[in-house]
């Protein structure tokens, strides 16, 4: 439809019409299949105005959702077509890595990718918004959505934003094969007060600005059509009704002209939040910061039409939001064909394809972190020797859903398995699988069910007993352990980050018959590894791998490809030590390192540092990285500095490295992190190759935000550091002086 066309249609339109189009209900209105991924408790489902809500969620498959559509439009009274959104946030059916994994490949072409396959699957399933990325900021290993962030640093998670919403959306919706993308939680989620969702985030517009807003703006600047605003309050003011984070910030200053969802239910919940008297005035206030759409709280269908009545709000607002809403639709070229891609010929065909698998199976490999593989009397434990008897052990070995709770379609029996990986690598007489014990603890939470077995310690005695047998048979044992699916993820914080007390108890109890243990972890958040560490030669971090966990491990395992990817967040000692992260401020008096160290910044029983810093992995091979050698030490506003090092595998196997440029502004006008990524590459070379990298410093990467509210540089001393993680690196000074190029 053309602009003109638009505005007759809207014209047209009945003010309640107008309102349910900013209406989105739960799926379950629609199908008893919809994925429940909010209170759909606190639903009428039995609404009286199905046919004329703008959208809903949760609901998937061409076949359904056509029948649904041709029903809604039959009633309609524009026949205006109704928009199906869906949390597609790391695969659609074919499930990649969570974004915790996808992150840690420092790899953002591939990402692309991986978002460019979830929609096509989604697309094909009739899908035409996904609800992401998510791009909150991270720092507190507490909180279960650290699971779909990529972690603590804005550099990288601008990165990954912008990359997912380009492979979501294409170049133009009315290609095949594309969605629109929701870059969500806005704003500032992942700085959730003490790991808990739903509840408060205590942040100065300096911190807010300087570490939380970048990456949510890059997926702006990539084009994502939508933004979802935050369950949280920030600095007493919910998200959801704060008109200078979604009027000031959002739409002047990043220039977002797209539509503005609220989180489900987030519009009633500002009455929690005590920020509202009541519905009708949680109704008011998010209208008048800006929300389009009011996602299943029934605020806006239940009282915005009176507030528009009593003279309360006006209709031009109605209109302007509804206005957002048809150019969505019309982008997406529903007017024309409000099926769009939903196929079912296609989903037999695209959904889970070899390609995508294939795929999936890369970004496995790519984002399997090896934490340790300490040399023994024998070498290196991985990769694994092929001639010895290897035992598979742990509840991680098959049958428990690898991927992440945020996979809302599929099935986790097209899940590879590490049994059935191990099957088709290994000869049948040299492994042996033993699942050691139960997941979980007795009588754990979770879901808001009590897991219980009243069998429950005989079993894991019989289990415990069958896995020192096979212990004992192998020459390596291969642990596979972790959280539940459900332990990380919404409405999943932990104040114990380790995995659970039964298999830290079956660690110990096989390290007493074997004492060459690999540990694969799997788990949505980084987790206290103390156990873990004690008893393992190797551990290799898997987060929630995916559809094509097995497959992508074992090659790890075996050596079929070597390892590469690097942590995106912190691994602390302790979670103690929580919320942390690597581009943290200085002190007064920072932790010596030698010397007396009372009367400095410390913790008396545990280190400052991490367990594992952002930006670190092992490989396989080992690289050796020179000193930066910089062009010039000097450098104008207009100039630039090239730095290079020289990259050199001095190892027996081909591997890749992930060269990472770290800048730190030594004084300035406020505190800055002691170090800040500016660039990171990706680097592959055979045993004995080596390659010069280069990065180029500019002015404007040396920007902040300062306290006269001004976004500059400043002149002054500035140090770098070239290597391969956040402590790595050695450092070279650099000037930034007032003016344009200098000379020596
Ligand atoms: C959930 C989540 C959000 C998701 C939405 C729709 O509460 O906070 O990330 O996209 O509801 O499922």
């Amino acid at each position: 439809m053309t602009e003109k066309e638009l505005n007759a249609l809207l014209n047209d339109m009945s003010l309640e019409e107008k309102i349910n189009q900013m209406v989105q209900l739960p799926g379950q209105i629609y199908a008893s299949s919809a994925a429940v991924t909010g209170n759909i408790e606190n639903n009428d489902v039995n609404h009286t105005i199905f046919y004329q809500a703008g959208s809903t969620l949760g609901i998937y498959g061409a076949e359904q959702l056509k029948k649904i559509q041709k029903e809604y439009m039959a009633k309609q009274p524009h026949h205006i077509p109704l928009l199906f959104m869906l949390d597609v946030i790391h695969g659609y059916e074919t499930a990649f890595p969570c974004p915790l994994g996808l992150g840690a490949s420092f790899d953002p072409e591939s990402v692309k990718m991986c978002a460019e396959i979830a929609a096509k699957e989604a697309a094909v399933g009739g899908v035409h918004v996904t609800f992401s990325p998510m791009a909150d900021l991270v720092r507190d290993a507490r909180w279960g959505r650290v699971m779909e962030s990529t972690g603590e640093d804005p550099y990288l998670n601008g990165k990954m934003a912008a990359a997912m919403v380009e492979g979501f959306q294409g170049n133009t919706r009315a290609e095949k094969g594309t969605v629109s993308s929701c870059i969500k939680h806005f704003a500032a989620y992942g700085a959730a007060t003490a790991g808990l969702d739903y509840t408060n985030v205590e942040l100065s517009e300096h911190t807010l600005r300087e570490y939380y807003l970048g990456a949510y703006e890059k997926g702006i600047h990539a084009g994502c059509d939508m933004v979802m605003t935050s369950f949280n309050t920030w600095n007493g003011i919910p998200s959801t009704g704060n008109p200078w984070l979604m009027k000031q910030i959002l739409r002047n200053e990043m220039g977002f002209d797209g539509v503005l969802i609220s989180d489900w239910g987030a519009v009633g919940e500002m009455v929690n939040h005590g920020f509202c008297e009541d519905r009708k005035e949680a109704a008011e206030k998010a209208l008048r910061a800006g929300v389009d759409i009011d996602m299943c709280s029934d605020c806006y269908a239940d009282y915005l039409a009176d507030l528009v009545r009593e003279g309360v709000v006006e209709e031009k607002v109605i209109d302007e939001a509804v206005m957002r809403i048809l150019k969505l639709k019309n982008k997406l070229g529903l007017f024309e064909n409000p099926y769009r891609d939903a196929d079912e010929e296609k989903e037999k065909t695209v959904l889970l394809c070899e390609e995508h698998r294939q795929f999936a199976r890369k970004m496995v490999q790519k984002s399997v972190v090896l934490l340790k593989n300490e040399r023994m009397e024998e070498g290196c434990l991985l990769p694994l020797d092929p001639t010895k008897k290897i035992a598979f052990i742990g509840p991680y070995i098959e049958g428990e859903d690898m991927r992440s709770s945020w996979v809302v379609t599929g099935s986790a029996s097209n899940t590879i398995s590490i049994r059935q990986a191990a099957k088709e690598v290994f000869f049948e007489n040299q492994i042996r699988f033993a699942k050691g014990c139960t997941l979980l603890n007795n009588d754990t939470v979770l879901n808001g069910a009590q897991y219980h077995s009243d069998s429950w310690m005989e079993d894991n005695m019989r289990l415990e007993k069958e896995a020192r047998q096979a212990a004992a048979w192998a020459d390596i044992v291969v642990l596979c352990l972790g959280e539940h699916n459900h332990q990380s993820g919404e409405a999943s914080s932990r104040t114990s980050i380790t995995i659970p007390d039964i298999q830290q108890k079956l660690i110990a109890s096989i390290y007493e018959v074997n004492q060459k243990i690999v540990t694969v972890l799997f788990n949505g958040r980084p987790l206290e590894l103390d156990t873990v560490e004690a008893y393992s030669g190797a551990i290799v971090e898997a987060w929630m791998p995916g559809t094509e966990g097995g497959h992508g491990i074992l090659d790890i395992l075996t050596g079929a490809c070597t390892p590469s990817a690097k942590l995106t967040m912190s691994f602390p000692y302790t979670v103690g030590q929580e919320p942390m992260s690597y581009n943290s401020y200085s002190s007064g008096r920072p932790k010596q390192t030698e010397g007396r160290a009372d009367f400095t910044t410390r913790y008396l029983d545990c280190s400052n540092d991490p367990r594992y810093p952002f930006g670190y992995g092992l490989s396989y091979t080992r690289f050796s990285i020179t000193e930066p050698e910089l062009n010039q030490t000097r450098m104008g506003f207009n100039d630039q500095i090239i730095a290079q090092v020289r990259v050199k595998n001095v190892g027996e196997r081909k591997g890749t490295e992930v060269i990472q440029l770290y800048i730190q502004d030594i004084a300035a006008s406020c505190v800055r992190p002691v170090r800040e990524l500016k660039g990171f590459c990706r680097v592959e070379l055979e045993a004995g190759e080596e390659r010069t990298v280069t990065f180029t410093i500019t002015e404007p990467m040396l920007r902040f935000h300062c306290p006269d509210g001004s976004y500059k540089s400043e002149s002054g001393r500035f140090r770098l550091w070239i290597g391969n993680s956040s402590v790595d690196g050695n450092a070279k000074e650099f000037w930034l002086e007032k003016g344009n190029r200098m000379t020596e």
